[in-house]
């Protein structure tokens, strides 16, 4: 009887885990990614204030220049500790003079993958003031683990 009792507490247990909406495990922001278009970051550790930085290659651009590897500081939310923590960063282009902001969450996915979906806000520069409203353009981006060859 108290094995029986048990099993099926485990049984709840295991399946209150799968629920939509929890994991177990924590998505963690540390490491290299890559989204649909192509473009990779790097993610430095997470500090205990949330803060981190790190460094993005994109693939496309909305210029004529030359790409380069450009910096991004951001932040994540800690507030719960929540499994599946919503974060925010800033790519200071080093090749443009526009800026984006990404917003977004780490979710681990159906399959037990982590995902990073975000939206974005990229801001290019205008000369005139007139042209204010033609200088930011918005998306989304779906980041996944980018993992090297060996693992
Ligand atoms: C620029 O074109 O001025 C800078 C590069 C912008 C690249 C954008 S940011 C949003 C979108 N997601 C990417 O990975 N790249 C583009």
């Amino acid at each position: 009887m108290v094995h029986a009792t048990s099993s099926l507490l485990l049984l709840l247990l295991s399946l209150a885990l799968l629920a939509p909406g929890h994991s177990a495990r924590k998505c963690m922001l540390t490491g290299k990614w890559t989204n649909d278009l192509g473009s990779n970051m790097t993610i430095g550790a997470v500090n205990n204030r949330g803060e981190f930085s790190g460094t993005y290659h994109t693939a496309v651009t909305s210029t004529s220049n030359d790409i380069k590897l450009s910096p991004l500081y951001g932040t994540q939310n800690n507030i719960n500790k929540k499994t599946q923590p919503t974060f925010g960063f800033t790519v200071n282009w080093k090749f443009s003079e526009s800026t984006t902001v990404f917003t977004g969450q780490c979710f681990i996915d159906r399959g037990g993958k982590e995902v990073l979906k975000t939206m974005w806000l990229l801001r290019s520069s205008v000369d005139d003031i007139d042209d204010d409203w033609k200088a930011t353009r918005v998306g989304n981006n779906v980041f996944t683990r980018l993992r090297s060859v060996k693992e």
